[in-house]
């Protein structure tokens, strides 16, 4: 377990206490203004537990900004391609029926041995590529997965293969197709928290071991993917990451999930008549198309507005809609709500289907190899889907 200790050296006169509190409580919902933010953290990590890491080993205490930058991206897909022709053979459906209600024409598909963690590792590494940082100074690893190869956690698989010999701290966030805006503002917190500098944020899932293939309703929208996001701390005035809104509404679950079958045995009394239980599996995604659609054409205008205001900025100061690609009629509600020009709004999904945790660094990483999202522009990003849960954050590329 990675613990961090920190000294502060606060330059802002007023600031010298309390220190933490109004981080804290400022996170959950926006950035903290600038002028009353410590200007530099001066943090040392250290690893408790790990017998192969001496402490001397571990990296010397190093300076922080207050800020957070994306320094980096990558992405990974599987080599099959599915297209709406080849589940007109599985499915009775058509790909009028597909491309009209959805956008959607392809998707990629894991098979054989291939592993969501295998995406994971090629996306993060091309992310470190670009970023020039070494697999040995990255701090933190976030996986944002709704489909670990391991029940207990991919993120220390990945760590492992990325090679990463400092043991940073690395652990799954599970928020399906919401997940990579989670992470993206965890990252930025821990950042300004103190104690790290470079965090990988990797979107990674394979829902189609989840999808039911018989099913016309939802085997038709998803695909696989990997895509990574290098977040690294910077001074203030580079920083990228400028506000944020996040959301969950368990009572909205019943639209969307993949919940665990129940094995087990009532009596008549409710009492459990079968022990000990049988091994537990998931069911297949379960969703209600039309509810889902309708609470994502009303929440994300919503949370991006909040964004926006927290960041202090309005939808003018916005060269980019990127949110996560489920559906291009929901892309297209969003923007005309937002009265963002189609041609200024991400979309790859015709491509890939709804990748879930994956389709937004996976978009995002096609736009910047492409040319299309520049240095220094303004992206507003949105996730959404199964818990329910929602986000937006307003950030900069690079
Ligand atoms: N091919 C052909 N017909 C299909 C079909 C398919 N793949 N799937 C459903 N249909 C049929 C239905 O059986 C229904 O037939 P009926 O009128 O004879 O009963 C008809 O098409 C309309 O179905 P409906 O479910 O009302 O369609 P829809 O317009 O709501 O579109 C979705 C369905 C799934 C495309 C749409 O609701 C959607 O995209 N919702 C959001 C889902 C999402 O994004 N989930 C992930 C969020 S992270």
């Amino acid at each position: 377990m990675a613990n961090a200790s920190w000294v502060f050296t606060p330059t802002v006169p007023h600031f010298n206490k309390p220190m933490i509190s109004p981080l804290i409580s400022t996170f959950r919902s926006r950035v903290y203004p600038h002028d009353r933010i410590l200007k530099r953290v001066l943090c040392s990590s250290a690893v408790h537990g790990a017998d192969k890491v001496s402490v001397s080993e571990l990296k010397a205490s190093r300076v922080v900004g207050k800020g957070c930058k994306l320094v980096g991206c990558g992405s990974a897909v599987p080599k099959l391609e599915v297209s709406n022709d080849d589940l007109s053979k599985i499915v009775d459906t058509s790909d009028e029926w597909i491309s009209v209600r959805t956008g959607i024409r392809n998707r990629r598909v894991i098979t054989g041995k291939d592993k969501m963690t295998g995406l994971a590792v090629e996306a993060a590494q091309k992310a470190l590529e670009m970023a020039e940082v070494d697999a040995d100074d990255v701090d933190l690893l976030l996986l944002c997965t709704s489909t670990p190869d391991d029940l207990f956690g991919s993120a220390p698989q990945i760590q492992a293969a990325l090679g990463c010999k400092g043991n940073p701290l690395a652990f799954d966030i599970t928020a399906a197709c919401s997940g990579f805006v989670l992470g993206l503002v965890s990252a930025s917190c821990y950042i300004r928290g103190g104690g790290f500098k470079n965090v990988l944020v990797v979107g990674a899932d394979a829902l189609s071991r989840y999808v039911d293939w018989t099913d016309r309703g939802t085997c038709i929208l998803f695909g696989d993917a990997a895509g990574a996001v290098l977040v690294q701390a910077c001074e203030s005035e580079d920083d990228g990451v400028f506000g944020f809104d996040l959301h969950s509404d368990g009572e909205g679950y019943r639209h969307l999930h993949t919940g665990i079958k129940a094995n087990e045995e009532f009596g008549t009394n409710g009492s459990v008549v079968d022990f000990p239980p049988k091994r537990s599996s998931y069911s297949s995604i379960q969703m209600n198309g039309k509810e889902v659609f309708r609470f994502a054409c009303r929440v994300v205008p919503q949370s991006i507005e909040i964004a926006l205001e927290n960041a202090g900025l309005t939808r003018s100061s916005i060269d980019w809609l990127l949110l996560h690609q489920a559906n291009q009629r929901i892309l297209d509600a969003v923007a005309t709500r937002l009265e963002i020009p189609a041609d200024r709004v991400i979309s790859n999904l015709a491509n890939y289907g709804n990748t879930s945790a994956a389709s937004i660094p996976l978009a995002l990483d096609e736009a910047v190899r492409s040319g299309k999202v520049k240095p220094g522009q303004t992206i507003a990003t949105s996730g959404f889907g199964a818990g329910l849960t929602w986000g937006s954050a307003i950030i900069r590329w690079n």
